[in-house]
C-alpha cells in the first residue's frame, strides 16, 4: 500500500521508517515535504492514503480531490482533527483516523516548562549571565506555592498538568462540559467566567471547534485576576491574539506563553530566519518582555514520536484489513 506523507520532517522519516520496519509487510511511503493544500493534493496521485500533521489543510475541496485521486484514508499523525473537514470526509466515504494519545504528559510538562520559564524570567537570565549582567532587576518571580491554576479542558493533558501543579501546591481549578472523576479528586470544576476570575494561572487544553475559536476574547480577559499568566499549548485559534496583544499592553495580562498560534501554518515547522516576517501581530508578541513563544514543540519527544508512529501503523492496517478502525475520528 502506497501512503504519501506530508509536511515530513527528518525526525518523522526517521520515527516512520522505524515502525514500518517492524511491519510484516511493509508500507511504501512517500515522503513530501510539502504541506497538504489545494496545491499539493496532486503529490497523493497513485497512492492509496495520505499522512497528514496538525497544518496540513484538509477541508471539503482538498478531499474531493483525493477522493478523485483514489485516496481511501486520511491518517492524521496528531490527536487534534480541527484541520479536517470530517462532514466531508464522511459524505465522501473516506477514513479519517488520528492518533488520540501520545505521551500526554510530554503536552503537560511542556506547558509547565512555559510557565516555569515565564514565572521565574529564565529566558531573561540565561542571556544576561551570558553577557556577563548578573543584576537581578525585572527577573522577580512569584512562589508557585499556594497560588491558583485554572485548567480549561481537564481531559488527558489538563489531568497531566493538574497533577504536576498540584505537587507543586497549587490549587487547581478545571473547566470542562465533561468532568472526569480523576480530575475532580484534585480540582474543583467551577464554570469559566469563575475559572478566569480566581487563577494566577489559566491554561488551555481544550479541543478547537467551530464554537470556541476566540474563547478567549476581550471580554474574558477583562475577567482574569490583573497581572495573571495565560497560557496556551492546545490550538492557537483558542485565544483572540489581538485582544491578548492589547490586554498585555495594558498591564492587564501579567505574561503570556504559547506554543500554537492562530497563523502558525506560515511560520512554525519552518525556518524563516532568513525571511522578513510579515505577519505583524505576531512580530509584535515578539517585542514583549513577558510573552514566550515556541512553535508547536509540546508534543516532541521520543517517546511520543514512537507512539505516533506505532498508533499510525495500527490506523493504516485497519485500512488495510477493512476491519473498523478505534481510532477513526466521526462526525459528532
Ligand atoms: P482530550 O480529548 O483528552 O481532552 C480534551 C478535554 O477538553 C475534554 O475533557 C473535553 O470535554 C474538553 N472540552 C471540549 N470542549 C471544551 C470547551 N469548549 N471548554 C472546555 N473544555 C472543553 O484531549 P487531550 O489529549 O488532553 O488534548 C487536548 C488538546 O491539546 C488537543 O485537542 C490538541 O489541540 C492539543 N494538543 C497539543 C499538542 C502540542 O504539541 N502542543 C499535542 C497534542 C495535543
Amino acid at each position: 500500500m502506497k501512503i504519501a506523507v506530508f509536511s515530513a520532517h527528518t525526525y518523522d522519516k526517521d520515527f516512520l521508517d522505524e515502525a514500518n520496519r517492524r511491519e510484516p509487510a511493509p508500507f511504501d511511503l512517500i515522503y513530501q515535504e510539502a504541506s497538504l493544500s489545494l496545491q499539493t493534493v496532486a503529490f497523493a496521485q497513485g497512492c492509496d492514503a495520505i499522512c497528514v500533521f496538525v497544518n496540513d489543510v484538509v477541508n471539503a475541496p482538498v478531499l474531493e480531490a483525493l477522493y478523485r485521486l483514489g485516496v481511501k484514508g486520511v491518517f492524521l499523525r496528531c490527536a487534534g482533527f480541527n484541520n479536517v473537514d470530517i462532514a466531508a470526509a464522511q459524505k465522501l466515504g473516506l477514513l479519517v483516523a488520528r492518533v488520540p494519545a501520545y505521551a500526554p504528559e510530554a503536552v503537560a510538562e511542556h506547558t509547565v516548562a512555559l510557565i516555569m520559564t515565564l514565572n521565574r524570567h529564565t529566558h531573561r537570565a540565561y542571556n544576561r549571565v551570558r553577557e556577563g549582567n548578573f543584576m537581578l532587576n525585572g527577573l522577580l518571580g512569584m512562589t508557585l506555592h499556594g497560588k491558583t491554576v485554572g485548567i480549561i479542558g481537564t481531559g488527558k493533558i489538563g489531568l497531566a498538568v493538574a497533577k504536576i501543579m498540584n505537587g507543586f501546591g497549587c490549587r487547581i481549578l478545571g473547566f470542562d462540559p465533561t468532568p472526569s472523576p480523576e480530575f475532580t479528586a484534585i480540582g474543583e470544576m467551577v464554570n469559566l467566567d469563575s475559572l478566569l476570575a480566581r487563577s494566577d494561572i489559566v491554561t488551555l487544553h481544550c479541543p478547537l471547534f467551530e464554537h470556541n475559536r476566540h474563547m478567549i476574547n476581550r471580554e474574558k480577559l477583562g475577567l482574569m485576576k490583573p497581572g495573571a499568566m495565560l497560557i496556551n499549548t492546545s490550538r492557537g485559534a483558542l485565544i483572540d491574539t489581538r485582544a491578548v496583544i492589547l490586554a498585555l499592553k495594558s498591564r492587564r495580562l501579567g505574561a503570556l506563553g504559547i506554543d500554537v498560534y492562530e497563523e502558525e501554518s506560515t511560520l512554525f515547522f519552518h525556518d524563516r530566519s532568513s525571511d522578513i516576517i510579515d505577519d505583524d501581530v505576531f512580530q509584535r508578541l515578539m517585542t514583549f518582555p513577558n510573552v514566550l513563544v515556541t512553535g508547536h514543540q509540546g508534543f516532541f519527544t521520543t517517546e511520543a514520536l514512537r507512539e505516533i508512529a506505532d498508533v499510525t501503523f495500527q490506523n493504516l492496517n485497519c485500512l488495510v484489513n477493512g476491519t473498523s478502525c478505534p481510532n477513526a475520528v466521526l462526525k459528532a
